[in-house]
């Protein structure tokens, strides 16, 4: 018996629309470069930032996109200024306070992927709170990873499997995917960083094998809702192999994929 925590089934759609991808993971860079280029402190770059979160989790849900996740904090960003650092974990405190009703009445469950441990227990509470009020919401799951690393979620994974004394026999790709934090969500289909950089950075190494990956070449305060139509569209033009032939291929050979 695992004590892998029950997974929700109650998904916005079972039929993902045509052509759009179901979920979309977002490395949101460039804040500082944003606020630089304007010769403003960096922290006036991760306002700007907060503040676009808003328009994009509009802009998704218009599109259709089912699951929305978004990198605000990595477990490396502890290493930057304490005061950078601290404007972050406010700005995040401050906006799910400030836009939870928002969200709410969008239709948002919220979702967090990370670790909240060691986190001051107002943010980690208000993080559960929000989870709570927002779980039965099914246009669209917001997932927040703060405070995340894809390595230390394996680690993570790793440990729990081994406190739940599981049979190494059974461990199979399934089984350790619902040790993730991302028991409950389906594999991101497009990852898209922004400020124009080609990293993954440790973003959801496990879940990201197959995603399409596109890189906006605008700071994240600029990444509307365009942006993001824009993203979709390159993501439908893409074929998509999953390791196998593209659809409908006679070719007997194929670059691997
Ligand atoms: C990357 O830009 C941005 C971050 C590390 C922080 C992102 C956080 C937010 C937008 C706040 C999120 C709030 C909520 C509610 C989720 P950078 O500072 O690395 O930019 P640079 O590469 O130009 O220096």
């Amino acid at each position: 018996m695992t004590t892998v925590e029950q997974t929700h089934t109650t998904h916005a759609r079972q039929e993902p629309r045509r052509g759009v991808p179901r979920h979309v993971a977002i490395i949101m860079d460039g804040n500082g470069r944003w606020a630089q280029e304007r010769g403003l402190p960096r922290t006036f770059g991760h306002d700007a930032g907060t503040e676009n979160i808003r328009r994009i989790v509009r802009a998704a849900v218009e599109l259709g996109i089912e699951y929305l996740t978004l990198w605000a904090f990595s477990t490396e960003n502890w290493n930057r200024p304490a005061d950078e650092v601290q404007t972050i974990i406010s700005l995040i405190a401050r906006s799910i306070e400030r836009e939870l009703d928002e969200l709410d009445r969008e239709g948002a469950r919220l979702r967090h992927i990370g670790s909240l441990g060691g986190l001051d227990p107002q943010l980690a509470g208000a993080v559960i709170g929000a989870i709570e009020r927002t779980r039965d919401n099914d246009r669209i799951v917001l997932t927040l990873a703060f405070n995340y690393g894809g390595r230390a979620e394996i680690l993570h994974a790793v440990k729990r499997l081994l406190e739940d004394r599981v049979d190494p026999t059974t461990v199979d790709e399934a089984l350790f995917a619902q040790y993730l934090h991302t028991h409950d969500l389906p594999d991101p289909d497009l990852i898209v960083r922004t400020a124009g950089e080609f990293r993954f950075s440790g973003y959801l190494p496990w879940q990201a094998v197959y995603a399409e990956y596109w890189s906006a070449p605008v700071n994240w305060p600029d990444f509307g809702a365009n942006e993001l139509r824009e993203a979709a569209a390159v993501y439908a033009r893409r074929v998509r192999k999953f390791g196998g032939l593209a659809p409908g291929s006679t070719e007997e050979a194929q670059e691997p994929s």
